[in-house]
């Protein structure tokens, strides 16, 4: 075949896939296409209808936000509350979509009976153990991967304090009372995929670096982790260049670790009536495409998943006043750009 033949048959085909997505395919059907899973947070917000059909026909992956965090599914020493993440569970069940579980030492979200609780090292590790021995087991075949530890890293690459390891922590130095609770999840769960997740280390920095080094060590010594979760709360203006969070899903994949980016959004200033600047809504579609094929140039960066998919019930505009419009569809259900963008990056993905 001519050179220019190859050209228009390329031409061609890439038409037809984009044709194939203007008919109408849902995200959910170009990432099946493509053998990748592609989430969202779930709010808890089981009653309503809209928004449930929405995600189901989106995504066919699904994490609770909040509902399996230590608090809110353990909040006295002798309660556990199930319900909520029963649900998310079922509705992904339901769905035929797979669950992320979110996550067993954090040092936010924890109840007060744990932080005040004037607990001992090994008793902090009997009740840390036990946690996760019945947390992960409730859900052993249902929940396919687990956000085992998050955010135990300050941005300088120094561990961060917390209840778990050193206030008064389990009694473990180091990142050893991390590869602890690793050992603990990989018991309760043997077939779950497990995971290290954190926020700004999604480029080359001194966090990555201390995360990488944590994942190389337990590698090479049999440590049971799976993956590294890269957040991805970005912001338009200082979201790092793509070039440097290439570098680092390179590295890390590399070790034969997976990598799953876990609560993309892309905050952007808003009026006080939460409107965004057109601007500024057009460059946040492109930021989700760049970043989404990044991953997808990775056979083992398999989830891209965002923190909710609708304006309406984003964790941004609390969180950051004068921030908003961080996702996918706005407050009605309707696409933004970056739901185009992120479904071009998944037609225009290499196989
Ligand atoms: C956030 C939720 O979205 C909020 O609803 C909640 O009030 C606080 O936590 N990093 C994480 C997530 O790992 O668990 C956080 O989720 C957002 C930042």
């Amino acid at each position: 075949m001519t050179k220019s033949k190859i050209i228009s048959c390329r031409a061609v085909a890439v038409l037809v896939m984009v044709a194939g997505a203007v008919r109408g395919e849902t995200l959910r059907e170009l990432a099946e296409k493509r053998g990748v899973l592609l989430g969202s947070a779930h709010s808890g917000r089981s009653a309503d209808a809209k928004y449930l059909d929405v995600m189901a026909r989106e995504f066919n992956l699904v994490e609770p936000e909040n509902a399996t965090k230590f608090g809110p599914i353990h909040p006295s020493q002798d309660t556990f509350r199930f319900e909520t993440a029963d649900a998310v569970v079922a509705y992904g069940a339901a769905h035929g979509m797979k669950v992320r579980g979110h996550t067993m030492v954090w040092h936010q979200q924890n109840p007060k009976w744990v932080t005040e609780g004037g607990f001992t090292p090994s008793q902090l590790s009997e009740i840390l153990h036990q946690h996760i021995l019945t947390v992960a087991g409730r859900y052993r075949g249902k929940i396919f991967a687990w956000d085992v530890v998050n955010e135990a890293f300050l941005d300088d690459g120094s561990l961060r304090e917390t209840v778990w390891r050193n206030k008064p922590g389990i009694g473990l130095e180091g990142t050893a009372y991390m590869e602890q609770a690793f050992r603990w999840a990989r018991e309760a769960d043997p077939k779950a995929l497990l995971f290290y997740n954190d926020y700004s280390a999604e480029g080359m920095n001194k966090k990555s670096d201390a995360v990488y080094a944590m994942a190389k060590d337990f590698k090479a010594r049999g440590v049971p982790i799976d993956g590294i979760g890269l957040q991805a709360h970005l912001m338009l203006r200082s979201a790092g260049n793509l070039a440097s969070i290439e570098s680092n899903i390179k590295r890390i994949t590399e070790l034969g670790l997976q990598v799953h980016i876990t609560e993309l959004d892309v905050r952007i200033p808003v009026d006080a009536a939460g409107k965004a600047s057109a601007a500024d809504i057009e460059a946040q579609g492109r930021l989700y495409k760049g970043v989404a094929a990044i991953c997808l140039k990775y056979p083992l960066c398999t989830a891209i998943q965002t923190w909710g998919f609708t304006d309406k019930y984003s964790w941004i505009p609390r969180t950051y006043p004068g921030f908003g419009a961080a996702l996918l569809m706005d407050g009605d259900f309707q696409p933004k750009p970056a739901y185009v963008g992120l479904r071009d990056a998944l037609i225009l993905a290499p196989k």
